[in-house]
């Protein structure tokens, strides 16, 4: 365990740990399960800028930087963090840009996105502890029609907590069930 701990800490280096630090002042005296939609939003104040220094750090690879430096100043889609569900349980804060905000806080059955549309998701976890952690920004981009046709013509795109750029197999980790759910066509 011990050893264990130490390598993860090696493995993670020392911009982690302080961000780690960070979060622990954004520890609550209940369980995840058991904040409002207020204590959720106080949270989520206190770890709003730690949360999007880290996901900032480092190179993004083939994300483009600017939609993590940039989504902050989107149209935040929702008042309070919406509660843990399919994202692994996190928290989550949505940010639309300019092109799919009016469309997409309509929340409509079938929207009909706008080609360029960016939508943002942050996630933080608050364990039965109270305990805080970052999760990862979730980034999906409304590409033009027919650029994707096996992904509804959605990019989709991960950053963890500490900036890197997540490879995941976008079909099965994200788009098989988005289309599923088909919340966003
Ligand atoms: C188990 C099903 C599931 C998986 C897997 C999943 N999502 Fe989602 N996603 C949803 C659902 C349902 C919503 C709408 C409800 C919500 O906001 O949680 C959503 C919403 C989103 C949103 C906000 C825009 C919207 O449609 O409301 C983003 C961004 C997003 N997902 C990105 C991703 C990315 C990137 C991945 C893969 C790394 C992923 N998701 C994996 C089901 C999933």
């Amino acid at each position: 365990m011990h050893n264990h701990l130490k390598r993860l800490l090696l493995a993670c280096g020392a911009m982690l740990f302080s961000t780690a630090v960070a979060h622990a002042a954004c520890d609550v005296d209940k369980a995840g399960s058991e904040l409002s939609g207020e204590e959720a939003e106080a949270v989520y104040e206190c770890l709003r800028q730690s949360l999007h220094d880290g996901y900032k750090s480092g190179g993004k690879g083939w994300i483009p930087a600017d939609y993590v430096n940039d989504y902050p100043s989107w149209v935040r889609a929702s008042k309070f963090p919406a509660a843990p569900g399919v994202h692994g349980n996190r928290f989550l804060n949505t940010y639309v840009n300019e092109t799919g905000a009016a469309e997409y806080v309509k929340y409509a059955e079938e929207p009909t996105i706008p080609a360029g549309t960016l939508i943002a998701k942050e996630s933080f976890s608050v364990n039965d502890d109270g305990k805080v952690s970052p999760g990862p920004l979730f980034l999906m981009e409304k590409a033009a029609a027919g650029a994707s046709p096996e992904t509804d013509d959605w990019y989709y795109m991960m950053v963890a907590p500490n900036g890197s750029p997540q490879a995941v197999n976008v079909m099965t980790a994200c788009s098989e069930c988005h289309q599923g759910a088909s919340s966003t066509g």
